[in-house]
């Protein structure tokens, strides 16, 4: 592989929120092993371990459609992690989450709310990730069988990052990350449990971006402050 080609694929792999390494087969710094297998029950797996069995995944026909599967982006060892429902056209077409309206709410929620309480935090300090990883066709709701398909690698990423806390926005994360299938208005707010790590639910913010929703604006940053200084108090 030429000089160009490498530092693209590194630049590639830093933008996903990658920052360890490992050749197959070469003793990993963290596991003192190759190759540091599923993870489950031993020293985690890495990221891009994860990536690498997405491959270039026909699993399910979210495939149809997908410019690009957006996997994750931020900080891989972060005690935070944001997970949304699926990739929308902005995030499709860029490869990365989160990066168009809702996307540049969300980042002013986390920064904004850090800053009025006194926490230095900014966007790229955490990991955000989605439950599906290509785009439903029309920004629609992921179905039941796309969500169990993708859920394992989401699952996979929760395992490898093992935050502090989970944070689920809106009702597709909450529903693939507690199994229970009430709304977000019953579920927000509390503190669940996604196997052992503590899960904050709360408003998606395409859902806050609609006018009318000043009260849902209010409550999403009550909880957004309670999921902070938890994490970094
Ligand atoms: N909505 C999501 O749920 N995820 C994204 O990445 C973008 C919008």
């Amino acid at each position: 592989m030429n000089a160009e080609v490498l530092r693209r694929r590194l630049e590639f792999y830093r933008d996903l929120g990658i920052r360890d390494l490992y050749r197959r087969g070469v003793a990993s710094p963290k596991t003192g092993i190759g190759d540091p297998g599923s993870g489950i029950g031993k020293e985690s797996e890495p990221l891009l371990k994860i990536l690498e069995d997405i491959g270039d995944c026909h699993r399910c026909r979210l495939q149809e459609g997908r410019t690009h599967i957006v996997f994750g982006v931020g900080n891989e060892h972060s005690p935070l992690v944001f997970v949304g429902e699926g990739p929308g056209a902005d995030e499709d077409a860029q490869g990365i989450p989160f990066v168009g309206r809702a996307g540049q709410l969300l980042t002013q929620m986390i920064e904004n709310t850090a800053k009025k309480e006194g926490i230095p935090l900014q966007r790229e300090e955490v990991y955000i990730c989605n439950v599906v990883k290509c785009r439903p066709p029309g920004n629609r709701t992921p179905e039941p069988d796309e969500m169990e398909i993708c859920g394992q690698f989401l699952f996979r990423q929760l395992l490898s990052i093992h935050p502090k806390a989970i944070c689920a926005l809106g009702g597709t994360a909450a529903r693939a990350l507690t199994g229970q299938k009430e709304g977000v208005t019953k579920l927000r707010g509390k503190w669940h449990k996604w196997r052992d790590i503590p899960l904050m639910i709360t408003y998606h913010p395409s859902f806050l971006l609609r006018a009318y929703n000043q009260a849902a604006k209010r409550e999403a940053w009550e909880d957004l402050k309670k999921l902070l200084h938890f994490v970094y108090d």
